[in-house]
C-alpha cells in the first residue's frame, strides 16, 4: 500500500538509532516526517542485528557462566545445569521484536510516517521508492542514516555458513566445537565471549600488537588477560590468509603469524570482525553530487549538511566512531539545527563500551592520544580488588584509570574496565561533558558500598591522596 501522503518536511533514509531518533526529534520540532526503511522491522542493525541481540545473548551466557562455574562461592549449590541454546535465542529474538515494536509504536505517536521500501535520491528533495510503498516522495530537506554493514576480508570472503559476519554468529544453531575470531575488536571479543561461555574453545587473531586497539593500550591489556583466563586465546600480529572447506563441514584456515610464520588451524565456524564499511552504495549519492570520501563516508560539515544543499547525513555513514548512541547524538543535533535550534554533539564527550565481563568502558582520551598531543597529564587509578562492593560480589578483576591534566587538572579521560562499567562510564561523561576537574570527582560524595567508589578512589589517586590501598 502506498503511503497516503507524498509530501514531506524532512524524510530520514534509515529506520536504525540515528534515524530514527532524529524523526522522532524531527516530529516534536513540528516537522512532517517520512523515514524509509526496507526491512520489516524498524531499529536497524542496531536493534534488529546488532547491540541488542548481542547483548542479550551476552547477558544470557554470563547467567549461564555463573549458573556453571561460579555460584559454589556463595554458598550455592547447584547441580545439572544445562543449556537450552533454543530456548536462549528465542528470548534473544523476543528482547529483539519487543524493542522494533515499540520503534513502531513511537512512530505512530509521534505521527511519522514509515516508508517501506529501499530509498534512492533521483534528484534534491526526491527519493525514489522501491518495494512496499513504490513511488516517489518529496521533502525540502533529506538526512540519510543508512549505517554501515560487516567489511569483508577479501583473502576470507563471507559464505553465511561456516565463515560468518556479527549478523550470523549471532544464531548460530549449535555451539561451535572451535570457534576462530578474526579481528579483536568490540565484535570478536564480545561474539567471542558468548560462545565461549556456551562452551566454545574461541581462538582470536588479531592483526596489531593489542585487542581493542582503540581503547587505552593499559586497559586492553588488562582485558586480554581477564579473558585469557576465562579461557580465550590470543594471537597478536597475526592475521588469517585463506580458508578452505573441508568435506568433513570443518574449515581449515592459515594463519601467517609475526615474522612470516605460517601455521594452519581446524575450526567448526570463522566469524570475520574486521570492521564495518559505510552503507551508501545505490543510494544514487552520484545521481545529485554528493560527495563521499576514500572509505565511502558521506563528507560533511559541522551541520552534517552533505556537499548538495538539504541533503545532510549522521551516524555511521560519515566521519567518527560507529555507535549507535553517537548517531542518535547527531541525529538530534542535526534536525535541532534543521529547526533553527542550537544542536551540537560533544565529541569529547562520547562514551565506548565493550560488553565483555569484565566490561571495558572508556570515554574521552586515552592515554596514548594524550602523549601523541604532548599534553602532560596526571593519572590515578584504582583496582577493583579493592573495593568493598566488588568483594561482596566475588568480582576481583579490572581497574578505573584517570586522566587530568597536569596544568589543569581538568579531566581528559577515564576509563572503566570492571563488573557494570558500562553504567558507570555515565558518571565520567557527564564530569567530561561539564569540564569537570578530578579534585570535582574528588569531592564528590558516593554512595558506600558501590562500584563507583574506585571511580573517585582513581580521581583521589590523580591528587596523590587515595585512601583504600
Ligand atoms: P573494529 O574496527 O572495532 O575491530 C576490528 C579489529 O580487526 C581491529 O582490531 C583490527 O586491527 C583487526 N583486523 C583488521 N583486519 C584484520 C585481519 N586481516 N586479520 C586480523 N585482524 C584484523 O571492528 P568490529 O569489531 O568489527 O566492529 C565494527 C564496528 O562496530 C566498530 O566501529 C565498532 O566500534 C562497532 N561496534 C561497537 C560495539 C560496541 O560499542 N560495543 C559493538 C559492536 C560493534
Amino acid at each position: 500500500m502506498a503511503p497516503p501522503e507524498k509530501d514531506f518536511d524532512l524524510i530520514v533514509i534509515g529506520a536504525g538509532p540515528g534515524g530514527y531518533v532524529a524523526a522522532i526529534r524531527a516530529a516534536q520540532l513540528g516537522m512532517r516526517v517520512a523515514c524509509v526503511e526496507k526491512e520489516n522491522a524498524l531499529g536497524g542493525t542496531c536493534l534488529r542485528i546488532g547491540c541488542i541481540p548481542s547483548k542479550a545473548l551476552l547477558d544470557s551466557s554470563e547467567i549461564y557462566e555463573q549458573a556453571s562455574k561460579h555460584l559454589g562461592v556463595h554458598g550455592v549449590k547447584v547441580s545439572g545445569v544445562s543449556l537450552d541454546l533454543h530456548a536462549m535465542m528465542q528470548r534473544k529474538d523476543k528482547v529483539v521484536k519487543t524493542l522494533t515494536s515499540g520503534v513502531a509504536s513511537l512512530f505512530k505517536k509521534n505521527k511519522i510516517t514509515w516508508v517501506r521500501g529501499d530509498a534512492r535520491i533521483r534528484a534534491p528533495g526526491k527519493v525514489e521508492i522501491a518495494g512496499v510503498d513504490a513511488g516517489t516522495i518529496q521533502a525540502k530537506n533529506i538526512v540519510i542514516a543508512t549505517g554501515s554493514e560487516p567489511a569483508p576480508l577479501r583473502s576470507i570472503p563471507f559464505d553465511g555458513d561456516r565463515i560468518v559476519s556479527s549478523t550470523e554468529a549471532l544464531s548460530f544453531e549449535k555451539v561451535p566445537e572451535k570457534l576462530l575470531v578474526v579481528g579483536a575488536g568490540a565484535i570478536g571479543l564480545e561474539m567471542g565471549s558468548v560462545w565461549s561461555r556456551l562452551g566454545s574453545q574461541v581462538h582470536v587473531v588479531e592483526f596489531l600488537d593489542k585487542v581493542v586497539p582503540m581503547m587505552d593500550a593499559e586497559m586492553g591489556a588488562a582485558l586480554q588477560k581477564s579473558l585469557e583466563r576465562q579461557g580465550m586465546k590470543f594471537q597478536l600480529k597475526a592475521s588469517a590468509k585463506s580458508a578452505a572447506l573441508r568435506e568433513s563441514g570443518h574449515v581449515e584456515v592459515a594463519i601467517e603469524a609475526e615474522g612470516g610464520k605460517a601455521s594452519t588451524m581446524m575450526v567448526d565456524r570463522v566469524l570475520v570482525a574486521v570492521g564495518r564499511r559505510p552503507h551508501t552504495v545505490g543510494l544514487g549519492l552520484e545521481n545529485v553530487g554528493v560527495e563521499v570520501d576514500r572509505q565511502g563516508r558521506v563528507v560533511v560539515n559541522e551541520r552534517f549538511q552533505s556537499s548538495v544543499e538539504g541533503i545532510y547525513a549522521i551516524g555511521d555513514v560519515i566521519r567518527g566512531a560507529m555507535l549507535a548512541h553517537k548517531a542518535q547524538d547527531e541525529g538530534i543535533a542535526c534536525v535541532e539545527l534543521l529547526a533553527g535550534e542550537a544542536g551540537h554533539v560533544n565529541y569529547d564527550a562520547i562514551p565506548s563500551v565493550v560488553y565483555t565481563w569484565p566490561e571495558l568502558a572508556s570515554v574521552g582520551k586515552t592515554e596514548e592520544e594524550c602523549k601523541q598531543a604532548k599534553v602532560d597529564v596526571r593519572v590515578g587509578s584504582f583496582p577493583f580488588l579493592a573495593n568493598g562492593r566488588a568483594r561482596c560480589m566475588e568480582e576481583r578483576d579490572g581497574l578505573v584509570k584517570l586522566i587530568a591534566d597536569a596544568k589543569t587538572d581538568r579531566i581528559l579521560g577515564l576509563h572503566i574496565l570492571g563488573p557494570r562499567a558500562s553504567d558507570m562510564i555515565a558518571e565520567a561523561a557527564v564530569a567530561i561533558e561539564l569540564g569537570a576537574s578530578a579534585e570535582d570527582l574528588a569531592r564528590t560524595s558516593h554512595a558506600h558500598p558501590t562500584l563507583p567508589e574506585a571511580v573517585r578512589e582513581a580521581a583521589l589517586d590523580a591528587g596523590g591522596r587515595v585512601i583504600h590501598r
